[in-house]
């Protein structure tokens, strides 16, 4: 298949499960993609498998110790220089794409979600700013317990990707989950994360996201709680597949994703007014912002002073940029939009998928916990033209992103999807 991850680098963390055995598996179907493998061992690890086995399939040294070799007598130059190299180790955690942890230990998991850097595995992936998969795999006990439930749950609201086990016979003869998910899908999801599938190529996608802000007066603003997190990664997924993508969003804390045209705006009406200005040339539109509904019917040219008990402002509504697209856009154009609802959520997503003539409709239930704003993750169900329910379960924001792409493509006929 060529080399497809042919320069970049994937850390692989090996914890002392029993099944470590099958790790070289993924070692040796990484390379096989062509990425440079660099396997860092716990100590408890190297009882199960010897470093020896993944340093001849890596070709690289496996890491162990925090700590360079004791030597004896004066180094040579040469020598104080590797250990000086050694000791900037967690250099690995700049430079890689992408730390894989197969299989993943209870005690790893408690590590990684406590903070403990008590190794140098565990340090590494403090200090990780690529994505990380974590493939637990342990005794069932184990994985049914609190403190695990707990842990992974702690990973997954950080955007750590959970490759969840199988269910299937245990090491201890038990039957149940907690059986390593088979290597191949754990390296085939480094494939899937590094090298998306390119089937938004020479497709404009526009995205909005964020809050718009309605002023009251030069000072104040009438806002809401969107951080844009999941406008951004629809940006950024739909870049990464190939698309020509324009981000129009209010005002973030977030950096916009690279390769992306990036427009900001403040107002609802200064967001209608973007999207519409794109809407002659793009081919999706996918409108994750939060625009406000209300604003102030009179903006204060001066700031309101403290000096009344009580305060009266008249809210009109503000132009729906849904409907302004459904008026105008043309044949072929898809449209999907988000539902944040806290009542009726199915209901009334279909209800604003068809009043809005919407190709998809991505509903959130706001009561939820890990939904919605101010988190990273999202449980939404996604509803379609043609009758599609889907139910997508608490997922990163970039897992959503990349499974509401898919489904759009599907729903446009641009590519039959292959699980739709
Ligand atoms: C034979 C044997 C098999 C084990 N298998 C697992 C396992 O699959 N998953 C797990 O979480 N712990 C397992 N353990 C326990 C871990 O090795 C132990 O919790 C250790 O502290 C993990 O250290 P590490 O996370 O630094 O590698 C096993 C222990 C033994 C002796």
């Amino acid at each position: 298949m060529g080399n497809p991850l042919a320069g970049r680098k994937i850390v692989l963390g090996v914890t002392g499960s029993i099944a470590a055995f099958k790790a070289p598996h993924i070692v040796t179907r990484l390379a096989s993609f062509g990425a440079s493998v660099v396997v860092v061992m716990t100590e408890n690890a190297t009882r199960f498998v010897t470093p020896l086995t993944f340093e001849t399939l890596s070709g690289t040294e496996v890491i162990v110790s925090m700590w360079p070799e004791k030597k004896v007598g004066v180094a040579s130059p040469e020598e104080t220089l590797a250990d000086a190299d050694r000791l900037k180790h967690v250099h690995l955690s700049e430079a890689a794409d992408l730390a894989i942890v197969a299989p993943a230990t209870a005690n790893i998991i408690g590590k990684m979600a406590g903070g403990i850097a008590d190794d140098f595995l565990s340090t590494e992936l403090m200090a990780m700013i690529c994505p990380i998969v974590v493939a637990p795999a342990m005794n069932v006990r184990m994985m049914e317990s609190d403190a695990v439930a707990r842990n992974l749950e702690i990973l997954k609201d950080r955007g750590v990707i959970v490759v969840e086990p199988d269910v299937g016979r245990l090491a201890s003869g038990a039957v149940g989950r907690g059986r390593l998910a088979d290597p191949d899908l754990i390296a085939d999801r480094a494939l899937e994360l590094l090298l998306p599938e390119q089937d938004l190529a020479g497709r404009r996608v526009v995205v909005t996201a964020g809050p718009t802000e309605e002023p009251l007066d030069p000072i104040r603003h009438i806002g809401n709680r969107s951080t844009g997190r999941m406008g951004f990664a629809l940006a950024e997924r739909a870049a990464r597949r190939g698309a020509d993508v324009v981000l129009v969003s209010g005002r973030t804390f977030l950096d916009p994703p690279a390769g992306v045209r990036f427009v900001s705006v403040g107002t609802t009406s200064e967001m209608k007014d973007a999207v519409m200005a794109e809407l002659p040339d793009l081919d999706l539109l996918v409108m994750a912002a939060a625009p406000a509904d209300y604003r102030p019917a009179e903006v204060s040219d001066r700031k309101i002073k403290k000096q009344w008990e009580r305060l009266t402002f008249e809210l009109v509504r503000t132009d729906d940029i849904l409907e302004g697209v459904a008026g105008a856009k043309r044949e072929g154009q898809g449209v999907v939009g988000f539902a944040l609802e806290t009542d009726d959520v199915i209901a009334n997503a279909r209800k604003k998928l068809e009043a809005k003539d919407l190709d998809l409709i991505v509903a959130n239930d706001a009561t939820v916990e890990g939904a919605g704003f101010e988190c990273e993750t999202n449980v939404a169900t996604i509803l379609g033209r043609s009758g599609r329910e889907e139910s997508v379960g608490k997922v990163t924001k970039a897992e959503l992103a990349d499974v509401v792409l898919s489904r759009a493509v599907a729903e446009l006929g641009w590519k039959r999807d292959a699980d739709g």
